[in-house]
């Protein structure tokens, strides 16, 4: 048995699915629209190929720009601001998964200042979702001024590497490290992972933002909560101290690169079978496969992260392709 990466499109059989992708032969999925001659995808779902050959050889219509109501605007601290923002129930709906993002944008402002978001709360029975923002350059600081109106587009759900590994955890022990502004996507990670009846420890690493923003999101979960810097010998130790003494079956690290680097680290030395998900920090720019502002290389490949998720636990028989 060899492990083999798998790349799996986040938007595969969804309502955006063909996407301009399949147009230009560069489906993340299929092999017939990557202008191969044979079919060879490990996709489950109605065939994308067949999809897009009944719709015309048309793409499907791709998420639309919104104009929406601001309900409320709160700063934290020096620089952060958590707008609570009325959507469609459907949109909230679709925004409950973990890794679920929008991009927002200033009404008076082109385009190009769409940033993606991560969603923190979502409720599909009022219409309202919550962003966190740090406010950190011209992008961010064109929301200053809001306050009764933004754009918004979405839905987009490839916040975090690892959804499958995080969407099959059920009654097990899971752990949490999550810093900063990163605190505020891991908040429907933990919801998640105590719907399957996880029982979650979470490590909250204020970062630099003065406050632990997420803490009425989080009062009334049954987990543990411990509050460090984990960026010092102390942190390290605890986050050693737990992996050692309880069996975790997965971890999230919602943070830097170097914090993932610094988890997987332990994690390897400690307990290498526990699952690692972990959130997706690259720059993402227009969020649909296009401009490549996202790209990673694996090997040889060039990956579109905000698409892809990166399946690293798929097993194949040796010699299987
Ligand atoms: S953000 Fe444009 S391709 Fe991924």
């Amino acid at each position: 048995m060899i492990k083999k990466i798998m790349y799996e499109c986040i938007d595969v059989g969804s309502e955006y699915c063909p996407c301009y992708l399949a147009e230009t032969n560069d489906c993340i999925t299929c092999s017939r629209l990557q202008g191969k001659s044979f079919c060879d995808c490990n996709w489950g779902g109605v065939c994308i190929y067949q999809r897009y050959f009944w719709n015309g050889e048309k793409v499907n219509p791709s998420r639309e720009t919104y104009k929406a109501k601001i309900l409320d605007k709160k700063m934290v601290g020096d620089n952060l601001i958590i707008f609570k923002i009325s959507v469609m129930k459907t949109l909230a709906r679709q925004l409950k998964q973990p890794g679920s993002y929008i991009f927002i944008r200033n009404i008076n402002k082109p385009q190009f200042f769409d940033m993606p978001m991560s969603i923190m709360y979502s409720n599909e029975y009022n219409g309202e979702i919550h962003v966190a923002v740090q406010i950190l350059g011209s992008k961010t600081k064109s929301l200053l001024s809001l306050n009764d109106e933004i754009l918004v587009r979405g839905p987009y759900w490839n916040g975090l590497q690892g959804l499958k590994e995080l969407k099959t955890l059920k009654a097990s022990n899971a752990l949490i490290v999550a810093r900063g502004v990163a605190l505020a996507p891991a908040v429907l990670v933990l919801k998640y992972l105590i719907k399957n009846n996880n029982k979650v420890s979470l490590i909250i690493d204020k970062g630099k933002i003065d406050e632990v923003f997420i803490n009425e999101y989080i009062s009334d979960l049954n987990l543990v909560t411990i509050e460090s810097d984990i960026t010092t010998e102390k942190g390290t130790l605890l986050i050693r101290e737990l992996i050692k003494n309880n069996n975790y079956e997965l971890c999230y690290s919602g943070g830097s690169d170097r914090q993932h680097c610094e988890v997987k680290k332990l994690l390897t030395e400690l307990s290498p079978k526990t699952r690692f998900a972990i959130s997706n920090n690259n720059e993402i720019c227009c969020g649909e496969g296009i401009c490549g502002a996202c790209s990673i290389k694996i090997g040889k490949k060039v990956v579109k992260s905000c698409k892809t998720q990166i399946d690293t636990s798929y097993i194949v028989e040796k010699g299987e392709k």
